[in-house]
């Protein structure tokens, strides 16, 4: 009888703490602790198992990136396997703020002062080429070309008569091989843009330049 009576008091009191949690966790929540606790346990399986997936993948990738540049190095001598363009370019990423001038400016950057930057134009987009300065400073090989937009010659290599942004009567091909030119010089490795110049317009009653690769006509004798 005193066993049954302690039974039940241990009932009663279990009931009391069980309503009392249920008073805690609010209506409609039976056995939410137990629930709750193999969710958490379960979510914190998956959450360790895809970080570590995570991890190993970075971990992947950083060894492949370190691989990729030093097998680059140890075989071609170059971080790059030899790459060298306008990627490598520091001014692709990091553009030269964008100048506009005129033709009487850009003739003082014509490499005839070492102290000066050289530019050139090509169709009126003017290019720092101070990093070819023996091919560009007065006296090398394309000084020419520097402190001025000479495009024409870049097709014809008129290199004397043709130093002029004057494009009339050249044929598409012609007009391409300028646009190659400019390319060359915006994807190089050590060139870069540097903004425009304002070309003077070309007179249409001028006569066209004429060709220095054709042979001049000859001369009505006397
Ligand atoms: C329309 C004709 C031509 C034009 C417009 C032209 C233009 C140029 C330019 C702009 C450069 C400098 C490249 C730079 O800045 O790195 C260059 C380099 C050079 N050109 Fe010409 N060129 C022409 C014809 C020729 C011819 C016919 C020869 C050969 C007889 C030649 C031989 C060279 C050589 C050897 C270099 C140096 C290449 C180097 O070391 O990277 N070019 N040319």
């Amino acid at each position: 009888m005193a066993q049954q009576k302690s039974v039940k008091q241990r009932n009663a009191k279990n009931r009391t703490n069980d309503e009392q949690q249920q008073q805690m966790n609010g209506p409609n929540n039976n056995y939410s602790n137990t629930r709750h606790s193999s969710k958490q346990s379960r979510a914190g399986t998956t959450t360790s198992s895809s970080s570590s997936w995570k991890q190993s993948v970075f971990q992947g990738l950083a060894l492949s990136v370190v691989f990729f540049f030093l097998a680059s190095y140890l075989i071609t001598d170059t971080w790059l396997w030899g790459y060298k363009g306008k990627y490598t370019n520091m001014r692709y990423w990091f553009p030269a703020k964008q100048i506009v001038l005129t033709q009487k400016e850009l003739a003082l950057y014509d490499g005839s002062d070492p102290k000066k930057n050289i530019y050139l134009a090509i169709k009126g987009e003017v290019f720092d080429v101070t990093a070819g300065r023996p091919y560009y400073s007065k006296g090398g090989g394309y000084g020419f070309f520097s402190g001025k937009d000479a495009s024409r010659a870049y097709t014809t290599g008129c290199f004397q008569t043709h130093l002029t942004h004057d494009l009339r009567g050249l044929t598409a091909e012609q007009l391409a091989d300028i646009d190659g030119w400019a390319s060359f010089y915006r994807n190089h490795p050590k060139y870069f843009k540097v903004g425009t110049v304002i070309l003077d317009p070309i007179n249409p009653a001028s006569p066209i330049p004429e060709d220095c690769n054709q042979p001049v006509s000859p001369k009505p004798s006397s």
